[in-house]
C-alpha cells in the first residue's frame, strides 16, 4: 500500500547503451547510470520508492519488478 507517512527514497536512473564484459568478452549492454548490472536499491518494507528513469536508448525500454 502507498502510504504517505512512510519514508520516501528518490532515485534517478539514466539508461544508456554501453560496453559490458559479463564473461570477459565484449558485448553491448544496457547500463544504468553507467553501470552494469544496475544499482542496488537499499530500502525497507513500506518505503515509498520514487525512481525517475531517463531512457536514453534509441528505442523503448521496459523495467519491471
Ligand atoms: C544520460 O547519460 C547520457 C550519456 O552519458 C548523457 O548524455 C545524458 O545527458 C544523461 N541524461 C541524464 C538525464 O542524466
Amino acid at each position: 500500500m502507498f502510504n504517505a507517512e512512510d519514508p520516501y527514497r528518490f532515485f534517478t536512473w539514466n539508461v544508456t547503451y554501453g560496453d559490458i564484459y559479463p564473461t570477459g568478452i565484449h558485448q553491448q549492454g544496457i547500463l544504468i547510470n553507467g553501470h552494469f548490472p544496475g544499482p542496488e536499491i537499499y530500502s525497507v518494507t513500506n518505503d515509498n520508492l520514487i525512481i525517475n528513469v531517463f531512457n536514453n536508448l534509441p528505442e523503448p525500454f521496459l523495467i519491471s519488478w
